[in-house]
């Protein structure tokens, strides 16, 4: 969580950097600020203020400053409430610095750093580095020294970029567990520093991504990468191929609304270049797993967090009935502590939209400690989970901005189908009639997808009638359950209602208890084997007086009479029913939460990478 921008060249940089942290304000935005080298004076100054960009903006607007290197941030509190004074940038001396990730020593570093007469302005663990770092200035460290020595005192998790009024045009980026890129500006000489890069798609598209334990030396003149030892390390520069519009709103009202739109040609791009529909053949060789260790293999782990989770438990349904071979989902912060069972006969899968949440990070750790084959389904190309797996099935979604998932969700599903469909062909568990009628479903699926989103106007509607609900519970059976929980999820984040998934057949051991004429339930239905028991659910909540919103294929006239509210949505084969069902989820949530008035691209308390354990 929050988010870093830096620059250094000949452009005035406040507008660059209030807009870098726009495009990152997902990753947090309890409060905002900025440190620069003022043009004139060559001193350190500091714009900081609780709240979101927009309010920085108005206080640069009544205070302005104008200079060429500067940092900024944007923040999802950790230590020390939302405040001022624990905005970041920190200054100490004639060094300032933005961090996330979290310092987990900071409090023993503090005691010693205060020790030595050294005053602190905030309750941040952040504020110790700058301290630190003049630390090791007054006792004649030269500032690379001094910042080196720094970074090795510090245990915690960590990015962090200084700027030195002694050293007016440099930028030190530093990084050991939280994301860090720096960009490369075109003909004038001018670098861009960036948690994330949808903050400086719009300046470069020549990336190189900081690896842990590597810091970058950054000014007008070029750059240095070196070790925490200070050995000078080799890069390679990424070229993404986003584009600038990609991470901007399109005429959309919200980048959720876009996102949700967007998914056709997201899924359509996920698979568009890795099938073969003649002969219904996947090609995955890009991910670097063999056929030979797939065969190799006894068990798959998938392991998530959040909506990714959901994703995985849709993968285990597709893996199990196509493959034939065990697979077992678990929650990431769960997996680490539990001493899983895996081993060399292992395929670990970790599922990411932008490969730096931590949890999924430790997990993947843990995987590789126990000889497990580490394998990982992500969006954001050059994240750190990218860089630490052994192989890698990119989602071709595109920037997702909205901290609510929704294009990550079903791309990450087509992911999992090409990967299943591979694996059964890999260990001859389908036939080739098979592979191609399954190959062929995935082509036609976008006219289906577009279909539900034509669903938008009468979801509209059914949000206006139950958007003053406080709780609601939604239902699913088999590969349904999965989108169940992550209809709820996605209402719970950006409506902030009360919203239980369950598997429907589970209704009468618990929930059915708290259904009254108050509490609208969701209910997936599907036309498999469960469509019987599942209208037997459908029963029972309305013999309680409950509200049922039905998300139906094929809805008949039997479900039109029971169901206070159907969403039809059109039939595709039982494994990619998940994608289009999840797409009425989306839009029902959104509407809601448009409704009652929430920041729907910034729900409260939430951040788009949870990069803290
Ligand atoms: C989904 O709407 C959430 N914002 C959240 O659950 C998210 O899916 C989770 O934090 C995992 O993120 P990742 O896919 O980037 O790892």
């Amino acid at each position: 969580m929050c988010g870093i921008v830096g620059y250094t060249g000949p452009k005035d940089c406040v507008s660059i950097l209030v807009e870098g942290l726009r495009k990152l304000e997902y990753r947090g935005y309890d409060s905002a600020g900025i440190a620069v080298i003022d043009e004139n004076t060559g001193k350190i100054e500091v714009r900081r203020c609780q709240g979101k960009i927009s309010k920085l903006s108005e206080l640069l607007e009544k205070s302005p400053v104008s200079a060429k290197v500067g940092i900024g941030h944007t923040r999802w509190a950790t230590h020390g409430k939302p405040s001022e004074e624990n905005a970041h940038p920190h200054k100490a001396g004639n060094v300032a610095v933005v961090h996330n990730g979290i310092i987990e020593n900071y409090l023993v570093l503090k005691e010693s750093l205060e020790a030595e007469g050294r005053v602190f302005c905030s309750q941040t663990d952040t504020e110790v580095a700058a301290h630190l770092v003049n630390h090791y200035l007054d006792k004649g460290c030269e500032y690379i020294e001094a910042i080196l020595k720094s970074l090795r005192d510090i245990e915690g998790a960590f990015a962090f970029v200084f700027i030195n009024e002694q050293y007016p045009d440099l930028l030190v980026a530093a990084r050991k567990e939280s994301p860090l890129l720096f960009g490369l500006g075109g003909d004038s000489k001018e670098y861009f520093v960036a948690s994330d890069v949808p903050a400086i798609l719009s300046h470069t598209r020549k990336v190189i991504f900081l690896d842990d334990g590597e810091i970058a030396v950054v000014n007008a003149d070029g750059y240095k990468v070196l070790d925490f030892s200070g050995n000078e390390v080799t890069k390679q520069v990424t070229h993404i191929d986003w584009s600038p519009v990609m991470a901007e709103k399109s005429g959309y009202k919200h980048f959720m609304l876009k996102e949700i739109f967007e998914q056709p040609r997201a899924v359509v791009d996920t698979f568009r270049t890795r099938v073969e529909p003649e002969t219904g053949e996947i090609n995955l060789s890009e991910t670097g797993i063999s056929e030979d260790l797939l065969k190799s293999i006894d068990k798959i782990v998938i392991v998530a967090c959040g909506t990714s989770y959901h994703a995985a438990l849709v993968g285990k349904f597709m893996i199990e009935e196509m493959a034939r071979l065990p697979v077992e989902v678990d929650l990431a912060s769960e997996f680490k502590y539990r001493d899983p069972i895996v081993n060399d006969r292992t395929l670990l899968i970790l599922i990411s939209q932008s490969g730096e949440t931590a949890d999924t990070l430790a997990a993947l750790k843990e995987g590789k400690a126990k000889g497990a084959h580490c394998f990982s389904i992500v969006n954001v190309v050059g994240s750190s989970l990218v860089r630490q797996s052994d192989g890698v099935l990119y989602t071709h979604a595109g920037p997702e901005i909205s901290v609510a998932s929704t294009k990550a969700f079903t791309t990450q599903i087509t992911a999992l189908y090409l990967f299943s469909l591979h694996l059964a062909t890999v260990l001859g568990r389908i036939s080739e009639k098979d592979a191609r009628k399954l190959v062929d479903d995935l082509v036609h699926l976008r006219g289906k997808m577009e279909q539900a989103l034509k669903q938008d106007g009468v979801i509209q509607g059914i949000a206006k009638d139950y958007m003053h609900a406080n709780d609601f519970l939604y239902l699913g059976r088999g590969i349904n359950y999965p989108i169940a929980l992550e209809g709820a999820l996605k209402l719970k984040e950006i409506s902030y209602i009360h919203a239980e998934g369950y598997p429907a057949g589970e209704m009468k051991h618990g929930p059915i208890a708290l259904i009254d004429e108050n509490i609208p339930v969701v209910v997936l239905i599907t036309r498999n084997e469960t469509y019987d028991k599942i209208m037997n659910n459908i029963e029972e909540v309305k013999a309680r007086s409950g509200k049922v919103i039905a998300v139906a294929e094929k809805p008949d006239d039997d479900l039109l009479k029971k169901a206070d509210a159907v969403i039809e949505i059109p039939s595709t084969n039982k494994f990619l029913m998940p994608i289009v069902s999840a797409i009425p989820m989306q839009l029902l949530a959104y509407h809601i939460a448009v409704l009652r008035g929430t920041d729907v691209d910034q729900p409260r308390n939430l951040a788009k990478s949870v990069t803290v354990e």
